[in-house]
Order: C-alpha cells, then structure tokens, then sequence
C-alpha cells in the first residue's frame, strides 16, 4: 500500500480485513517490521481514539511514533503562489518536505471547515501533503473521509456477524453541534465494498453526497428503516446540501433500545449520551462500541503494516 487516504487504497478488502483479526489475536507478530522507521502523527483536530490506537498500531510494529499538534507550530499556507504577509508562516510546501525528512510514514487528521464546500471536497491539506511529502501518508479523518474508522467498522462486523448478508442501518441522529460527513461518508463507502445490505435513514435535508451514497437505499422513515435491523451505526452529520448547517434537533431521531431491536449498536465515539443515543442502549449488552474501539488498533496497525512492506 503506498498510502491510505481513501478506501480504495485497500488493494483486498477481505484479505485486509482477515489479516487485521489476525493481527489482533497476535499483535506482535511483525513487531520487528517497522524497526528504525517512524511514524509523525500530525494533528489539525482533537482525538483520543485515533490519537492513542494509532499510536499503539505503529509501537505493535515497532515503530517509533512522534506527534505534533498543529495549532502549536507555525500557521501553514496551503495556497500557491500566494502573497504571505497575513497569518501564515510556513508553506505547505517546505512543511511537508521538511517532515518527509523525520519521517517514514506520515498520519493527518484536518477536519473540515463546514463553511467552504468546494474547499473542503478538494480535501486540500490531505491532497497537500500526498503531493508534497516524499514519504506515504495516512488519513486520520479528513474533510470528507475517516477511512481508519471504516475499516475498523468492516473488522467489527465481520467479527460479530452471524448472517451471510447481514442488514446494515445507518441512521442519524441529532446533535446540537454542526459534525462533518466524513464518518458517515466513508462508512458506507466501505459497506458498499461488503457484503451487507445496507440502509440509510436521515430526515429529509440531511442527504450525503450522490456520488457517496449512489444506489444504496435511503428511507426517511427509520422505524421502515430499522426493522429486522442486525447492525445499527447512529451517527450526526450536518446538511450536505444545505453545507454544514444544522437543520433539525428532532429528539425524535435519538436511538432508543426499543427502536434498535435486536440489532448491534454501533457508533465511532465519541457520543453524547441522551442526544444520539440513551444511556439504555450504551450501557446495554448490544452496544459494540468498545468492540468498535478496540479495533481502530487493528486496523491502524494492518494499513500500516501494507504501507511498512512497500517502503
Ligand atoms: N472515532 C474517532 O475518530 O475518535 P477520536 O475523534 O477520539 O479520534
């Protein structure tokens, strides 16, 4: 794998998948694979699970790991030809350069600004890097993707799953604060990739992206949507269409345990409990989320396993 910005990086998905279970269950098996090589952690957002199972992913394979929040060095100027005489200091263009020369592989996470679409759909600090780093880069959550999360959401389901097409849902949920799409963009991305049979349910002004969502079924109802359910990932995101806005609180939307049935639970955290989902259904047996969590090491730890064996 020569970076891991975008699902389709994943040459085999099954075999990725296999192979990170595999990994779980003997997590130091390559643990001499990433000796001397080390990974730069930089971060533009905050984070705990991507942040510490990453972290664990690269140590497993004995990589030294180094991490920078952003926000404490220089403002970086991702604009060509641009006069610098403002807020920036140092352009993408030495930056990434600079940070190839300290590291073997480099991890981003930069969210979206939810205020510029055409901008945050260039994904212009991930893309940034790919074209000006020397070294490969993973994608920690970017504007419009979180290819680590869905991958250790695939890993969670193959696990758990007890059917051969089990029924996926996604649902939204409501939150007082405008989220990015990213979670729920790359989530169904990678069930499209699976075999499940996958529903999204949103109100009507929350749609993803066409060219996310394609033909996979979208149904405004999510009691329709829920039902037979085995796998319910809840999610927030804000409008698509309408960018970045928060068009609706409808508590209605929270996930409930009698509305998820007998289905798992899933969800990325973090959560707000009695928002997205009631306590019920966190606290009860059918939650997965820790599960869910748990894998993020795995599958960290697989994508930059492929990336260790094509440097
Ligand atoms: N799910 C996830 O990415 O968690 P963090 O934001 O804590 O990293």
């Amino acid at each position: 794998m020569k970076k891991y910005t975008e699902i389709k990086d994943i040459s085999n998905l099954q075999e990725t998948i296999k192979d990170a279970i595999s990994l779980k269950n003997n997590p130091f098996e390559f643990e001499d694979l990433g000796k001397h090589k080390t990974l730069v952690m930089l971060f533009f957002n905050a984070s705990l699970r991507t942040r510490l199972s990453t972290e664990k992913a690269a140590k497993n394979l004995g990589m030294e790991v180094m991490i920078l929040n952003v926000n404490d060095a220089w403002n970086l100027e991702f604009e060509d030809g641009t006069i610098m005489n403002a807020n920036t200091s140092e352009h993408i263009k030495e930056a990434a350069q600079v940070i190839s020369q300290y590291a073997d592989v480099i991890a981003i996470r930069a969210f979206p600004s939810l205020t510029d679409k055409l901008k945050d759909e260039s994904e212009f600090v991930m893309n940034s890097f790919v074209k000006y780093a020397s070294v490969p880069i993973v994608n920690m959550e970017s504007a419009t993707a979180h290819p680590l999360q869905a991958l250790a959401d695939a890993i969670t389901i193959t696990e758990l799953s007890k059917k051969a097409k089990p029924k996926v849902v996604l649902s939204w949920a409501p939150h007082p604060k405008a989220l990015p799409q990213a979670v729920a963009n790359s989530f169904v991305e990678m069930m499209q990739n699976m075999d499940v049979n996958l529903t999204i349910t949103h109100p009507k002004g929350y749609e993803l992206s066409k060219a996310i969502t394609k033909n996979t079924p979208i149904n405004h109802n999510q009691e329709d949507a829920l039902k037979d359910a085995d796998f319910v990932y809840v999610k927030n995101w804000s409008s698509y269409n309408d960018y970045g806005k928060v068009l609706s609180q409808d508590e209605s939307w929270m996930m409930t345990k009698t509305k998820l049935g007998n289905a798992k639970f899933m969800h990325c955290l973090p959560v707000r409990r009695n928002v997205v989902v009631e306590d019920a259904v966190l606290d009860g047996e059918q939650s997965v989320v820790i599960q869910q969590a748990n894998n993020r090491t795995f599958a960290a730890q697989i994508v930059l396993k492929q990336v260790l064996e094509k440097l």
